[in-house]
């Protein structure tokens, strides 16, 4: 048999917030369908369109290209309350929310109240001891958790008649917070959210047998994957590209590029150790200038240089074809720009071979840094890059061992060069 890839992943390959919302949204242009296969609304996925900024959580930032279908996979995790703010905020926007182009797969699970209060407790318990996560705190660790127990609801089960009231009875610790309100709510949404229902895995498949482009929208970043992230510092669902596939239901050889999207810097919201991380002016300069606060939660993201032993590293286990390199405008006016190429042992000065796992390891972590000459600005008068900014992107192309295929000079849709077309 002859393989003939079509599927497109576009995964984050930092710590998230790398501006796969913006990736996603131009190349979703050529796109028939495009989906999310993980997560649900810990993720914000930003797009600027004319100057507006829309901020997606939950449903495929690909929602606002009106030629694509849209699917929400079976290894998602959604929070009803969550689909309903974010349909009618996209609706009130003019987006086409039809059933014939957004589809939720039966099989992802639902957060219910008692997992938003179970994240929220976990975190202020462990807070005491100094040992929160830093979670967005909506309730997607405790529903993946509902998941493996085998007692939470899915899709199939909220739009099924008579509702969740046969799982409250078998668990009736999930009823926490399920007040009469929510219940009202949930049944409301059960309504409209009936004719979305579909067997995403088999439209998946239908879209690649018939030779159409397929999109996979990554959420998170695999640095914060459950299993290769800084556990126990990390989200609860699997980022590595090959967990995609086997999240939509499609057969891995289906996959064709996979374009990681990194930022000229890196940014961390939450707990845990991060390698490089700045402090003081610089660290709060880049952060103005590159408006680095979390979309989900407002918070302070932390922020670092560009770490190209990580990017080395996750370019290898999720078989990264090609980069995206977004927000490299927002360093312009340095004089120069740190890139982090080597990992030394803080206690014993010695080079670490291969990638730090253990959390004490990763925390002896010094990084060793390269500085490379600063650019006024990525694109000069004559629209071409400055010498500068592509001796820097040459390399991160030269250490990461993989080509850079598009530039984002940015935020609007229109600011941005493909070096090479990938989709
Ligand atoms: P959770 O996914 O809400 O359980 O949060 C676990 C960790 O992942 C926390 O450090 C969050 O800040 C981080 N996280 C989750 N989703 C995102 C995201 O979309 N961008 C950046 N960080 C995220």
């Amino acid at each position: 048999m002859t393989v003939k890839a079509s599927a497109t992943i576009v995964l984050g390959a930092q710590y998230g917030d790398e501006g796969k919302g913006k990736l996603v949204d131009l190349i979703a242009e050529k796109a028939h369908f495009v989906c999310r296969v993980q997560g649900g609304n810990n993720a914000g996925h930003t797009i600027w369109v004319a100057g507006k900024k829309v901020v997606t959580h939950l449903i495929p930032s690909a929602i606002l290209r009106p030629d694509c279908r849209v699917g929400l996979g079976a290894g998602m995790v959604i929070d009803p309350l969550a689909w309903q703010e974010e349909f009618e905020m996209l609706r009130s926007l003019g987006v086409n929310m039809n059933s014939s182009r957004l589809f939720v797969d039966p099989r992802a699970q639902i957060i219910l109240p008692y997992h938003r209060l179970m994240d929220r407790k976990r975190e202020s318990d462990s807070a005491t001891r100094g040992a929160s996560i830093g979670t967005t705190g909506r309730g997607i660790g405790p529903a993946y958790a509902s998941r493996a127990f085998r007692e939470g609801p899915r899709v199939c089960d909220l739009v099924a008649e008579g509702g969740l009231d046969a799982f409250f009875r078998k668990s009736p610790h999930l009823e926490e917070g399920f007040d009469s309100s929510v219940r009202a709510s949930f049944d409301a949404i059960a309504k409209m959210l009936r004719p979305h229902v579909r067997d995403v895995a088999s439209e998946a498949n239908d879209v690649l047998d018939a030779g159409q482009k397929l999109l996979i929208e990554g959420a998170q970043g695999a640095m914060l994957d459950v299993a290769f992230g800084s556990y126990p510092y990390v989200t609860s669902s699997s980022l590595v590209a090959g967990s995609c596939p086997g999240n939509l239901g499609i057969p891995p050889w289906r996959i064709g590029n996979i374009l990681g999207v990194v930022k000229a810097y890196s940014t961390r919201v939450g707990n845990g150790p991060f390698v490089g991380e700045l402090h003081g002016e610089l660290e709060e300069k880049i952060r103005k200038v590159g408006g680095e606060f979390g979309s989900t939660t407002g918070r302070p993201r932390r922020v670092g240089w560009l770490d190209l032993v990580a990017l080395r590293y996750f370019v290898r286990i999720n078989g990264i074809t090609a980069l995206s390199l977004m927000k490299s405008d927002v360093l312009s006016g340095l004089s120069e720009v740190g890139l982090i190429t080597g990992y030394r042992n803080r206690d014993t000065g010695k080079r670490f071979e291969g990638w730090p796992t253990s959390l004490s390891e990763t925390e002896k972590v010094e990084p060793e840094l390269e500085f490379c000459k600063g650019w006024t600005s990525v694109v000069g008068v004559d629209g071409t890059f400055t010498d500068s900014f592509r001796a820097f992107v040459q390399r991160v192309e030269k250490f990461a061992g993989i080509p850079v295929a598009y530039v984002s000079t940015g935020p609007d849709r229109n600011e941005g060069h493909w070096l090479t077309e990938i989709f």
